[in-house]
């Protein structure tokens, strides 16, 4: 090859750092924010619109590229909790049914949740003494032993439904959890803290019907309302989530 033929003499090599440093140096520009010279513009330069800067398309006073979701969108796999805010439907809670069967694995999978999501207010054993309150000064929240619940009643008597509301919508000094929690989640996390306020599984209103074979479940179900039937696909979607978690 004629590349071989090349003597390697002091002057060739003095002409090789000066083509390399003519074209390093063109380059170099005085403007501090411009990249300078560009050889391939479109390998660094994408055409596509920046999500937070302007976009001509939108124009006027709010052009950003990112756009706000429709109103009423939900995210996809999204389980909206059936009843709403109201001490009304708080009460209508009680009478839901709980989507989970009680296994260990799901009670472990609550315990969980609720370690990271609960137990810095409430507490590892539900004593309302979780860092938040004992260090950060909070107000403490009524023990799951031996507390009594604002709306009346001791807290071990709560059933899970109550306690899937109390963490969707928060109550007083207590902020939703909805956003943070999925609902199939909410109901693993309730069957725990059912667990810390000392109930045996199925002792507890709401819970009595995970003893039925899931044949006789299949025949409830068909008659059941809206509101238990989507609890049941919450029962579906916790087993999906399960299956991901291990
Ligand atoms: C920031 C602290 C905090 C966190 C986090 C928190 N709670 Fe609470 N919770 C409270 C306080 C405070 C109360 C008492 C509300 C009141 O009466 O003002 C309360 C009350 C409750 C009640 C009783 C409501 C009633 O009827 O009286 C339940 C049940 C409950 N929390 C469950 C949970 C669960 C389950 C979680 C985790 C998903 C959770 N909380 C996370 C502070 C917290």
């Amino acid at each position: 090859m004629k590349i071989n033929k090349i003597k390697v003499t002091s002057t060739n090599v003095i002409i090789a750092i000066l083509a390399f440093a003519s074209v390093v140096m063109t380059s170099c520009k005085s403007d501090p924010n411009s990249a300078g010279f560009e050889f391939m513009p479109d390998m660094y330069r994408s055409p596509s619109y920046e999500t937070y800067l302007e976009n001509a398309v939108y124009g006027g006073k709010d052009s950003m590229s990112a756009r706000l979701p429709v109103a009423g969108t939900i995210p996809r796999g999204f389980e909206s909790f059936p009843l709403g805010v109201s001490e009304e439907d708080y009460k209508l809670a009680d009478s839901l049914k709980s989507p989970i069967a009680y296994s260990e694995e799901m009670m472990t999978y609550g315990e969980d949740r609720y370690t990271k999501m609960c137990s810095h207010c409430h507490g590892e054993n539900g004593d309302a003494d979780g860092l938040v309150v004992t260090n950060g000064g909070f107000p403490p929240p009524p023990s799951y032993i031996s507390g009594r619940s604002g709306r009346g009643g001791m807290m071990n008597e709560l059933s899970s439904g109550e306690i899937v509301h109390t963490i969707t919508y928060g109550y007083k000094n207590m902020g939703p959890h909805a956003s943070q929690i999925s609902l199939s989640d909410r109901w693993a996390i309730a069957m725990y803290v059912q667990k810390l306020s000392g109930k045996e599984f199925g002792e507890v209103k709401g819970e009595d019907e995970s003893t039925e074979t899931p044949a006789e479940q299949e025949s409830i179900e068909e008659n059941e309302t809206i509101v238990e039937s989507s609890a049941s696909e919450a029962s579906v979607k916790m087993e999906g989530n399960l299956e991901n978690e291990h």
